[in-house]
């Protein structure tokens, strides 16, 4: 379809095609509109996303590759998140970047995107926007940062700020210590360099077959990031040429071999959420579920030692070898017919892959974990399901019983938590309610609470933790997260009371509440959680609250779900 769509609005001599050209005219030459395809490069550079903001550079190699391939690059900046800076949550805007991004792709003439994101949400909202509009598309993935230092020791961005702020808190490091590693924590451009939700969204892109192979964890100024930027902008030209849109690569195989990938890998829980998502935009049901990630990713081993379950970081990944020498080990329970944006299937892209540092990259034969995969509990707290990364949990909490102390918002947790007068032992666990998609709204990542400074005081440094809320991928601890239904939409978390007996049990799959059904039933939810739901006057929160899905399907937006095709609007000039 080289072109065609973008010939609907530039082809003929009648007055609208005046129009389109004409005012395109800001140095194109009169060859772009000869029918030669139209490539917007959706950017989510930022000022205010500083972990994309050296995008802009990106996008000129990507530029390069598209007119070096007979295509006309076009930019086009999209709604950007920068996870660290937006308030409440960037989670809360997800949807709406992703529903922007869609709408702009479909309005515009362009043939074929290429999506440049990094930070936390971005790659997601662009995949879920490419999913509904279904125009060939690309991913560049910006690249993780390199890796900062502080006195002496490696710094994992994100995962050493909940370490050294624990450290605080238990009295084992300076206030100005901690203040003094802040310089030393961000050293270059690109995102969090720990298996954070960036890194694993980038390399689920790949995984996916969304990228060009071999270029996700590329840290972002790493000089070859910008080749292959280029690289993909020859690519695209070629995809639209032969009609290769996100509905040949997203397939039930692909998400396969993303499970898979994520557990090898040790990947962020918040790629449970994208991915529901990124399925969900599809105009074909590839019946892909939470269940999946536990069926798919059982038995796969831990391979990567990366922050924030183990040591290194992504500049280590790529020295060692990459997603590539990854998936090499693995590719026995990879599917072998999921094709990638290039056109030919992802394990044919593993025959070159090498490991080069198997202290970061473990084979096969010497897992860090037997089994890496996501946990998906269920039982009478969470009927609809709840997850928990056990490569991230203290093993002796898998299986545990303790008496439940509830928080009805994360307001209330800090408020209480820090309380010397608070009932609460190491055996307790701790539930923090009101977090989900609706309740909050926009399902922060609080479920990882802060645990009491008192059992800190005595080395405690894991509890069991339940919430409907979810974990930044640069936490760690036994934490069962996206807890379904969530409290705001009814769910049995509501109900809890402090005092009341919750059973974990990881390796049964189960998490309940050990009381009667009848005497649960009679329960009303806490009037204290109710009240301190979201309950938003106007604008996106009034929409989202209204139209969010569970945490179990994705938190999409009801009407978002499924695909809206490209075909061209119609015209008003
Ligand atoms: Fe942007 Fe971590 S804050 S990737």
């Amino acid at each position: 379809m080289s072109g065609q769509r973008s010939r609907q609005w530039y082809a003929g001599d009648d007055r609208n095609a005046y129009i389109h050209r004409a005012w395109m005219r800001r140095g194109l030459p009169d060859h772009a509109f000869d029918g030669r395809p139209h490539i917007a490069i959706a950017n989510t550079a930022s000022a205010l996303t500083p972990c994309n903001a050296h995008l802009g550079e990106v996008a000129r190699s990507v530029e390069n590759g598209v007119w070096e391939a007979g295509g006309v690059p076009l930019e086009l900046p999209v709604v950007s998140l920068g996870e660290t800076q937006v308030r409440p949550t960037a989670m809360l805007w997800r949807n709406m970047a992703a529903m922007a991004a869609e709408e702009m792709f479909r309005a515009n003439p362009i043939d074929g995107v290429v999506l440049l994101g990094g930070c936390d949400k971005t790659i997601p909202a662009l995949l879920m926007a490419a999913a509904s509009v279904d125009l060939p598309a690309v991913v560049v993935p910006g690249g993780p940062m390199l890796t900062g230092h502080f006195q002496g020791r490696p710094l994992g961005c994100g995962t050493d700020v909940w370490r050294l702020s624990e450290e605080v808190r238990a009295g084992t490091l300076s206030e100005q210590d901690f203040t003094a590693s802040e310089a030393s924590m961000i050293r270059s451009k690109g995102h969090c360099n720990t298996m954070g939700t960036a890194s694993t969204m980038a390399l689920m892109a790949e995984t996916l077959g969304m990228t060009l192979p071999g270029i996700a964890g590329t840290p972002a100024p790493d000089s070859r990031l910008l080749a292959l930027s280029h690289a993909t902008g020859r690519l695209i030209v070629d995809m639209v040429a032969a009609d290769r849109r996100p509905s040949t690569v997203l397939t039930r195989g692909s998400f396969h071999n993303a499970i898979v990938a994520l557990a090898a890998l040790g990947g962020s829980t918040n790629a449970v959420v994208h991915l529901l998502a990124i399925a969900g935009r599809l105009a074909a049901d590839i019946g892909l579920t939470l269940d999946d990630f536990d069926r798919i990713g059982s038995g796969v081993p831990l391979l990567v030692d990366l922050q924030p379950a183990g040591r290194h970081l992504m500049d280590d990944l790529y020295r060692a070898g990459g997603l590539l020498a990854v998936l090499r080990e693995v590719r026995d329970l990879l599917d072998p017919a999921a094709r990638t944006v290039a056109g030919t299937p992802l394990v044919d892209h593993l025959d070159g892959a090498r490991t080069w540092d198997e202290d970061v990259i473990r084979p096969r034969t010497k897992p860090l974990q037997e089994d890496a995969g996501i946990a998906v509990l269920r039982g009478n707290l969470a009927p609809d399901g709840a997850v928990i990364k056990p490569a991230a949990a203290s093993p002796g909490l898998l299986r545990h019983r303790g008496r439940a102390v509830v928080f009805d918002s994360v307001e209330d947790a800090r408020v209480r938590i820090n309380d010397p007068a608070l009932d609460v032992d190491e055996s307790s666990v701790l539930v923090l309610r009101g977090c989900g998609p609706r309740g909050y709204p926009g399902m922060p990542e609080v479920a990882n609470l802060p645990l009491p400074p008192k059992l800190l005081r005595r080395g405690v440094r894991d509890m069991v933790r339940v919430c409907d809320g979810r974990m930044s991928g640069t936490a760690y601890g036994t934490v069962i997260l996206h807890v379904a239904p969530e409290a705001a939409a009814g769910g049995p978390l509501g109900l809890v009371r402090t005092g009341d007996p919750i059973v974990l049990d990881v390796p049964a799959r189960r998490l309940d509440i050990d009381l009667p059904a009848d005497e649960l039933a009679a329960r009303a939810p806490a009037p204290a959680a109710a009240a301190a739901f979201a309950s938003p006057a106007r604008g996106w929160e009034r929409l989202y609250v209204d139209h969010v899905l569970g945490a179990d399907t994705g938190a999409d937006l009801d009407f978002l779900r499924g695909a809206g095709g490209h075909a061209v609007p119609r015209d008003s000039h």
